[in-house]
């Protein structure tokens, strides 16, 4: 589908997150001439940089199969060894979201991760006993939008930790403009440039966001994402010029008319926008809190001088 071609297969073909790529470039070499399987790499970062296409990157580059799973998805210990008996030499297993793998999992993973072997109790009551299965050499590939919420004995088990960042407004036009290309979809630089800095510094917002504004395009226009197409496209559709979309303007609103910016608790500030207390720290607070509209204290989420200020609001009300 299109959906899958929008993701590059290659090293070379994934822009931005110049860092991880140069690092992990490295290391995929250096395992490859020594033909051996990758160490496990640790992906985190916000939600929608790009950490499973990195995943499916790694296997290509690897030459080899990829299993995918995500934590969630794996209930009972038995679930885990299915995905584990399926992998060929070499092979990258993926966990998206590992954060939240039930303990009992995790738990198994760690002999599998270091000695590539599982124990598996067979049995019940007293004829219970341990069976020892041999693992091949695999990698793990986990991806999590919190390094701080994974248990410091599966963060040591993996040799390669890589931080994703948000993407610069650079980076982000030439995925616009490389998605465009794979649409169809004429677009001239300025348009591109003006969905990539709406973006919220996300690929697959952007990608989302090209999409609608081509629609604009097409029926408001002469199909051609131009600036002035994208700004009217984009208004429309509640993005602020700063990015912001209607969830992260109704969440400063709300620290602001009723906290009168703060400080405010993390989960009172998701009951008051019916959102999950996860999904408000994991989603919008890192990039509100990388624009510098709120900023973390001691006693909790405050509005800054700048975020009253982007929202029409005398900055009144910045306490120490
Ligand atoms: N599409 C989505 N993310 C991408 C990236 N990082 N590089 C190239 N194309 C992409």
């Amino acid at each position: 589908t299109t959906e899958m071609s929008l993701r590059p297969q290659f090293l070379s073909q994934y822009i931005g997150q110049q860092k991880v790529k140069e690092e992990l470039g490295i290391y995929i070499l250096a395992a490859r001439e020594r033909a051996e399987s990758l160490d496990h790499v640790l992906l985190y970062g916000p939600p929608g940089l790009g950490k499973t296409t990195m995943a499916m990157v790694i296997a290509n580059e690897m030459g080899v199969q990829i299993r995918t799973t995500s934590g969630p998805a794996i209930e009972k210990p038995g679930d885990l060894v299915a995905l584990l008996n399926e992998l060929e030499p070499g092979d990258v297993l993926f966990i998206d979201e590992i954060h939240r793998l039930p303990r009992v999992a995790e738990e198994m993973l760690y002999s599998a991760m270091e000695d590539f072997y599982v124990d598996i109790m067979v049995g019940q009551g007293p004829t219970s006993h341990p069976v020892h299965f041999t693992l091949p050499p695999f990698t793990l590939v986990g991806a999590t939008t919190r390094a701080g919420m994974l248990s410091a004995p599966l963060r040591d088990r993996f040799g390669i930790i890589s931080h994703m960042e948000y993407y610069e407004t650079q980076d982000l036009k030439e995925i616009v403009l490389r998605s465009a290309d794979i649409f169809e979809t004429e677009i001239v630089e300025e348009g591109a440039y003006e969905i990539a800095l709406r973006s919220r510094g996300t690929p697959r917002i952007a990608n989302r966001l090209l999409k609608r504004v081509r629609d604009f395009a097409q029926v408001q226009s002469d199909g051609i994402v131009d600036r002035s197409v994208a700004d009217k496209a984009l208004s429309m559709l509640q993005v602020d010029h700063a990015g912001l979309d209607y969830v992260d303007q109704k969440l400063l609103r709300t620290m602001i008319e009723l906290y009168q910016g703060g400080p405010v608790g993390l989960s009172t500030i998701a009951v008051n926008i019916g959102e999950e207390t996860e999904t408000v720290e994991d989603m919008y607070e890192p990039y509100l809190i990388q624009k510098g509209f709120i900023k973390r204290t001691s006693r909790g989420r405050q509005v800054t001088p700048l975020g009253f200020e982007h929202l029409g609001y005398d900055p009144i009300s910045e306490r120490e």
